[in-house]
């Protein structure tokens, strides 16, 4: 190996470990934005040590270089700007953006190294069965991820999309799909069994993820990302590059437990998922979609006497705390109360807000102390000794229809916040949540709501509670 060759290989070992170790970082809030950083470290540095490498072994020529310093500025730019700029509540449809760019460039990858192999080569095993999956799973994330993003963000139909004959085609679309990977195994040298792979595999990305509707989407945009993860680990077994098998496997193991964490927090079945019977949940009855009878209004005067006099508070937030920005409002509140001496906690739903984690990172920015925020099963047992829960933007999260059949959340695991003494609801109006059903939480007899923006309710309630509480 050359000197340059040694250098490399370390720098992508010292990458791979800056993954390993910021990933690990990013397992507690804490210590999540170091261990980001890290990570953009070790990306920053295999990026660096590839362009070196291409340039000492004149990898391209003047044009190439040309198009890849062009394409490098348009990339980073925009993945800077909108990084930066990015609502909170945009994310999961940045993510899915990521995603379709990640596995586009995996299978983009693995079909160019393909075809620059002299014609009539012959390929071996080793070259061919990775460039063949890479191509096929870097072409469904390709195509799903982009069907994801549009649904998130509204230029395609949230609701799920199914057609008469939907399950053959997908049968169908899978056999051309394994057909092909025998064919390019065994004939490696004929491009049309790749052309058919990637066509029948971005028709398969798409067939997956249109069924899919609003609560389920999560989940395959999670599903999407190990693909990702997989594909991009794939190019890397084609170019023998390290540092992209290891990072693509990090992804893809990561991607794969989130994916059976929200599932599970869901209630969904990744085998499901996987075979292309979605959005099961989402197609159910519509058990509860007439408006919630006598609902009851309160004010922020009632609400601030309930809070001085509780005992134990619990706070459930959810998209609309998210979208409303009301992350210092509730933060104040919570403070109001326990430094008089009553108890607060926070109740977090694993699917509460648009993306993983959503709750704990606006809690966290407020710096809310992480032994108050209680995660579901512990809030769960929590809730019968609760005096008032003061649910803010949430409803799915704590929709009693997840008990029943035929819902389209049934079976997903809830906070039982109907177990508590009194339940004050903050939201803007009688709307349905993402899953588009209504709560009937709302129309309990120890339910009350009280109809005001996050923010602008919260600031009228600190007010209030202030007066109660002789401030
Ligand atoms: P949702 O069920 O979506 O309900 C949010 C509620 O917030 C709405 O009913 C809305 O009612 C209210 N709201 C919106 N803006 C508000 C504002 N400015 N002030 C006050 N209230 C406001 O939220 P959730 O309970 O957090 O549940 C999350 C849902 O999103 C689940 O169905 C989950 O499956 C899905 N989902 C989750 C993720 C992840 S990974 N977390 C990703 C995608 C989808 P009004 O309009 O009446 O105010």
């Amino acid at each position: 190996m050359s000197g340059l060759m040694t250098v490399v290989s370390l720098s992508y070992l010292v990458s791979a470990a800056c993954y390993v170790i910021g990933l690990h970082m990013m397992r507690t809030p804490k210590t999540a934005r170091n261990g980001n950083r890290l990570s953009s470290v070790g990306m920053f540095l295999a990026v660096i040590m590839t362009f070196i490498v291409a340039l000492v072994k004149h990898q391209a020529s003047a044009m190439g270089w040309i198009l890849l310093i062009v394409a490098l500025v348009i990339g980073v730019g925009y993945g800077v700007y909108k990084a930066r700029t990015v609502k909170m509540t945009d994310m999961p449809q940045l993510v899915s953006l990521f995603n379709a760019v990640g596995g586009g460039a995996a299978a983009a990858i693995g079909t160019f190294d393909y075809l620059s192999k002299p014609n009539g080569a012959s390929l071996a095993f080793a070259f061919s069965f990775p460039v063949i999956l890479d191509l096929v799973i870097g072409s469904v994330t390709f195509s799903g991820s982009l069907i994801a993003t549009g649904k998130l963000s509204g230029h395609v139909s949230g609701k799920p999309i199914s057609f008469p004959g939907a399950k053959l085609l997908n049968g169908l679309v899978v056999l051309l799909i394994l057909g092909s990977i025998v064919l390019t195994v065994g004939f490696p040298t004929n491009v049309w069994t790749l052309v058919l792979a990637i066509v029948a595999s971005l028709v398969f990305g798409i067939l997956m993820t249109i069924p899919i509707g609003g609560a389920d989407m999560p989940v395959v945009v999670s599903l999407l990302n190990a693909f990702t993860g997989l594909a991009v680990a794939m190019a890397g077994f084609v170019i023998d590059n390290q540092v992209l098998i290891i990072a693509g496997a990090l992804v893809g193991a990561a991607g794969t437990i989130l994916t059976l964490q929200m599932a599970a927090a869901m209630n969904r079945s990744v085998a499901n998922i996987i075979a292309g019977g979605f959005g099961t949940g989402d197609s159910g009855g519509t058990a509860t979609d007439d408006v919630p009878v006598n609902v009851k209004e309160t004010s922020a005067d009632d609400i601030g006497v309930q809070l001085a006099y509780a005992k134990n508070v619990m706070i459930i937030p959810g998209y609309g705390l998210a979208a409303a920005q009301a992350q210092h409002e509730v933060a104040e509140l919570a403070k109001l109360l326990t430094d008089n001496g009553i108890n607060v906690n926070y109740a977090i739903h694993p699917v509460a807000g648009r993306m993983p984690g959503h709750m704990n990172v606006l809690l966290a920015e407020v710096n809310v102390p992480y032994d108050q925020m209680k995660q579901l099963e512990e809030a769960n047992s929590m809730f019968e000794n609760t005096d008032v829960s003061l649910v803010i933007g949430a409803n799915d999260v704590t929709n009693p229809a997840a008990r029943k059949p035929n819902t389209a959340i049934s079976g997903m695991p809830i906070l039982d916040v109907d177990k508590s003494k009194s339940v004050v609801v903050i939201k803007r109006s009688m709307s349905t949540g993402y899953a588009g059903i209504q709560n009937e939480l709302f129309s309990d007899d120890q339910t009350s709501m009280f109809f005001s923006d996050a923010k602008k309710g919260l600031q009228d309630i600190i007010a209030a509670t202030k007066e109660y509480l002789d401030q």
